[in-house]
């Protein structure tokens, strides 16, 4: 079916072909692109949106470095063996860690004297399995939260550079699902979120930052809990499930982790918490109460409305739905990102930031499919 701008856009592009290209620019280069020419340019932020979604992604990127080593020594090689890790396993998560120290090293190189420095973080793992399992999430939200902004950056060459460092952090997120045998790639897109939305899952892991780390501007919302969240881990000891979770390229998993229909337990925080490093931060919302829960997964925003509504607490049910129709990809799979809304306003991947004046609570990583 086409709507009425995929019709007009039909037509734009059948009279740009009728027409006699215009001339090239030089040699080559067809005539449009920006930044293509000799133009001097800088990879500096260009704007605060820039410099401040820059220091978000450092923060992430700090994170990520100091959690690879933090699980590399927390555990010892019997543990990883028990889970299935070898040598060259754990190898490879140290040498994410390396990739990780170029990541902080780029996005410091771009902001100059001003980046922020590394942080104190706690986690709340206990076991291989928990640990690989908060990489899959951390991961998550540091690739989602890129993707969110990139295409908005004033700044296109550090766009550039910073779009090089999050390829290879997808591939981590990939490489820590093949460590818990889960199929690798669910989905056919990768969804972005908002810095607000990422920004709310990282602070929760921040303890202290040194006192001259530039302020992280975006807003941090109250957090979400889905109280009954599916476990990757859990299904370690599932004997229907076998050697599904051991380390491999891929499983078909014989019994998804969640279908459509599901209830999902709701729990949330008000605002005013004080969160982040230093308790430094406090949680707002602009919104008000809270009807819908947001499904943000794919290239879809799909809402379901909040029911038993109980203070603070309430449930929904997890969509069913395909990115495009029956068939194709369940929006829902993998791991993907759900908040409360007090509306249902349609928003699609490159506006997906006017939704955060109405965020009430979250998001919280959804670990479906
Ligand atoms: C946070 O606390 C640590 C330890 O007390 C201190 O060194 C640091 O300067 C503080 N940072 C901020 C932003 O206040
Ligand atoms: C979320 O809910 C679960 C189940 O009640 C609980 O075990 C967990 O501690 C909660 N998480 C947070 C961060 O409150
Ligand atoms: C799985 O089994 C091991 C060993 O039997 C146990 O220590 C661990 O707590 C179990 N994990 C879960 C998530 O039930
Ligand atoms: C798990 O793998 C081992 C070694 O490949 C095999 O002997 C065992 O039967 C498998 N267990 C299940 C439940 O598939
Ligand atoms: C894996 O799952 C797909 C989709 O459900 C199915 O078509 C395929 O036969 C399965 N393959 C195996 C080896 O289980
Ligand atoms: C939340 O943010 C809005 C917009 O900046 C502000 O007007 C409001 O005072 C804040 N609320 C709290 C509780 O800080
Ligand atoms: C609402 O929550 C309160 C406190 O948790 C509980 O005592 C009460 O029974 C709940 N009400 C309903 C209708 O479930
Ligand atoms: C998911 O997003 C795609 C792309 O915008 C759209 O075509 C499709 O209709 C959406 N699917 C659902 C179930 O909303
Ligand atoms: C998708 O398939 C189901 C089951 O075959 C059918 O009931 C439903 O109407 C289909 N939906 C669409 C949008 O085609
Ligand atoms: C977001 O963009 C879509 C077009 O992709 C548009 O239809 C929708 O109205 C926009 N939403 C808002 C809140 O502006
Ligand atoms: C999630 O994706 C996997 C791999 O494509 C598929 O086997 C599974 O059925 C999907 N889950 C749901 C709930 O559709």
């Amino acid at each position: 079916m086409f709507s009425l701008a995929s019709l007009g856009a039909l037509a734009l592009s059948a009279s740009v072909l009728a027409a006699p290209p215009p001339p090239m620019v030089a040699p080559y280069t067809p005539q449009g692109g920006l930044g293509t020419n000799s133009t001097p340019f800088q990879y500096a932020p260009l704007s605060d949106f820039d410099f401040q979604s820059l220091n978000l992604a450092l923060n992430q990127e700090w994170i990520e470095l100091d959690l690879f080593h933090y699980g590399l020594a927390k555990f010892s090689v019997a543990d990883f063996e028990a889970a299935g890790l070898g040598a060259e396993d754990r190898f490879l998560i140290e040498y994410m860690a390396d990739q990780e120290v170029g990541h902080a090293k780029l996005i410091t190189n771009i902001l100059g004297h001003a980046a922020a420095k590394q942080c104190t973080y706690k986690y709340s793992f206990n076991t291989v399995r928990e640990f690989v399992d908060t990489c899959i999430q951390i991961t998550r939200f540091g690739e989602s939260g890129v993707y969110g902004f990139l295409e908005h950056l004033n700044s296109r060459p550090a766009a550039e550079l910073l779009l090089q460092s999050i390829s290879t952090e997808a591939r981590q997120q990939m490489i820590f699902r093949q460590f818990e045998g889960l199929f690798p790639m669910p989905v056919w897109f990768e969804t972005g979120v908002t810095q607000s939305m990422a920004w709310t899952l990282l602070a929760p892991y921040l303890v202290t930052c040194p006192a001259e780390n530039p302020r992280i501007e975006w807003q941090n919302f109250p957090a979400l809990n889905i109280t009954n969240n599916p476990s990757y881990v859990a299904l370690s000891n599932s004997s229907t499930i076998g050697n599904n979770t051991l380390p491999a390229i891929t499983h078909n998993r014989s019994i998804p982790l969640s279908s459509p229909g599901r209830t999902i337990d709701l729990s949330w925080e008000l605002p005013g918490k004080k969160v982040g490093y230093n308790q430094s931060y406090t949680t707002n919302t602009t919104a008000g109460p809270g009807k819908y829960a947001i499904w943000i997964s794919q290239l879809n925003t799909t809402y379901t409305p909040l029911e038993n509504v109980n203070g603070t607490t309430g449930t929904t049910t997890q969509p069913e739905g395909f990115v495009f129709g029956n068939g194709t990809a369940p929006i829902v799979n993998g791991t993907m990102f759900v908040a409360i809304t007090d509306t249902n306003l349609y928003v699609t991947p490159f506006n997906l930031s006017m939704v955060n004046p109405h965020i009430v609570a979250g998001p919280a990583l959804y670990m479906s499919g």
